[in-house]
């Protein structure tokens, strides 16, 4: 079998281009429709501290151990840890890696069709007029109805293999530069709006006033679950992503810029959402469809709320599409540098067989919903595991490899490209790789599973 010529690879073109594409990954789907629900369900204010804790320090550290690995290796992220650990089992992170973009992207379609579904609504002006209820009535017949929403999700997945066959900076890039910083505005009008309802001041004390009664270690795992889905670490994508970094790239302030810009859109979904949440007596446990039931509230009671809501669907399926787009690319670049394959074709092969898997998830939320394990839908299990378990486990092993199997000089050198620049903190990352992240997750991941009950 011919190999690929790795002197040919695909790189980003500009540094801004990859905070674009790296921050297009990292926000989507899962700041503005996860993060409310899984805060909601548990307890609001004081997950929202473990969380920000979790970003700081565990998954910074994570993000950047992925950034060095990808770069050092320029390989996608099987082949990274192939290269840098030739005959040894590293190679595993990347296996479930991939096994994590199948997971994630099958779920995440069945959402990301959700939200095409409220685009086309909202261009036909269906939520106008409607209470609070028909709105909750009209989001769970349609998510429920099987066909109705795999068409759209199949959509979706076209629409994410159109963009990964175009290639790294004519596709990915190219998109991602233009529309975050719109997205960015939008949710701060829709702030403005929810946090001036009358009846709003509940939703912030919920989102802003910790109960420390409602922490114990489901909601702590859950907390850095849900770190590790919003900054797209943990399975590879980072590793891939890096691997296209320009060799010049302050690959340590990206990092902090990308968490920075993922944590404030979070939280701004969360100011946009609980306020609205409360002023419209909505369940903050309402789970996967808070977003969606909220969200049309908002607009209703928006001034030219017709357009907002037409342009922030709109934007919010870019958002998903440029995180979509990162997961696909974790598979194909596998696919295109270790098999060899065409771009085109392993592009069309993965998303087929993710469309597939996806087509399942959306059904089980309808018609599927009686196939169960331990009490959840395949949706639901998807959802829970990968972020969960399969990416802090990933990240486990990322800082494990990059604070012990490399050494500490290969590290400092990918980080100030070659002592060219500086690297600041260098010595409490270093720490962090080796010591508290490591330990951190598995105590969380241990208590959190009640292993130690
Ligand atoms: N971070 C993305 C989001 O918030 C989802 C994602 C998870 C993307 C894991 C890549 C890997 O929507």
């Amino acid at each position: 079998m011919a190999k690929f010529d790795f002197s040919n690879r695909d790189s980003f073109g500009t540094k801004i281009g990859v905070i674009a594409a790296a921050a297009g990954s990292a926000v989507g789907l899962g700041n503005i429709w996860r993060f409310p629900y899984v805060a909601g369900e548990n307890g609001g204010a004081a997950f929202l501290i473990i969380y920000v804790l979790s970003i700081i320090a565990i998954g910074m550290p994570v993000m950047l151990s992925e950034f060095a690995i990808g770069r050092m290796a320029q390989r996608n992220a099987f082949g990274a840890f192939r290269k840098l650990a030739p005959r040894r089992p590293w190679y595993l992170i990347g296996v479930m890696g991939i096994l994590g973009a199948f997971m994630i992207l099958s779920f995440y379609s069945t959402v990301a069709g959700w939200t095409l579904e409220y685009l086309s609504d909202s261009i036909t002006n269906s939520f106008a007029g409607k209470s609070a209820q028909e709105l909750t009535q009209s989001f769970q017949t349609f998510q429920s109805s099987g066909w109705h929403p795999v068409i759209w999700q199949v959509i979706f997945m076209i629409l994410t293999a159109g963009i990964v066959v175009s290639g790294v900076e004519k596709g990915i890039e190219k998109y991602a530069k233009v529309l975050m910083p719109i997205l960015l505005v939008l949710i701060f009008a829709m702030v403005i709006r929810s946090v001036t309802l009358p009846g709003s001041s509940e939703g912030l004390a919920f989102l802003f006033a910790p109960d420390f009664s409602k922490l114990n270690a489901s909601v702590i795992l859950q907390a850095l679950g849900q770190a590790f889905f919003s900054l797209s670490i943990g399975m590879g994508v980072l590793i891939t992503y890096g691997s296209y970094i320009n060799k010049k790239d302050n690959i340590g302030n990206s990092a902090a810029a990308i968490s920075l810009t993922d944590t404030l859109i979070a939280i701004f979904a969360g100011i946009a959402i609980f306020p609205a949440v409360f002023a419209f007596n909505i369940d903050p446990k309402a789970g996967p469809e808070l977003v969606f039931i909220t969200l049309p509230n908002i607009f209703n009671q928006m001034p030219a709320g017709y357009f907002f809501s037409i342009l922030f669907f709109l934007l919010l399926v870019i958002a998903a599409l440029t995180s979509s787009i990162s997961v696909l690319e974790v598979v194909v670049a596998f696919l295109t540098e270790q098999l060899n394959w065409h771009r085109r074709k392993a592009t069309v092969i993965a998303a087929t067989v993710i469309t597939i898997t996806g087509i399942i998830c959306t059904m089980s939320q309808g018609p599927w919903d009686n196939i169960r394990l331990f009490g959840l839908n395949v949706f639901e299990i998807l959802d829970w595991t990968s972020a969960n378990l399969l990416l802090p486990l990933g990240g486990f092993f990322i800082v494990i490899f990059a604070g012990w199997f490399l050494n500490k000089n290969q590290i400092k050198e990918e980080l100030t490209n070659n002592g060219t620049t500086r690297a600041m903190l260098l010595g409490a990352y270093v720490f962090i790789i080796r010591f508290v992240a490591p330990i951190v997750i598995a105590l969380i991941f241990l208590f959190g599973l009640g292993v130690f009950g």
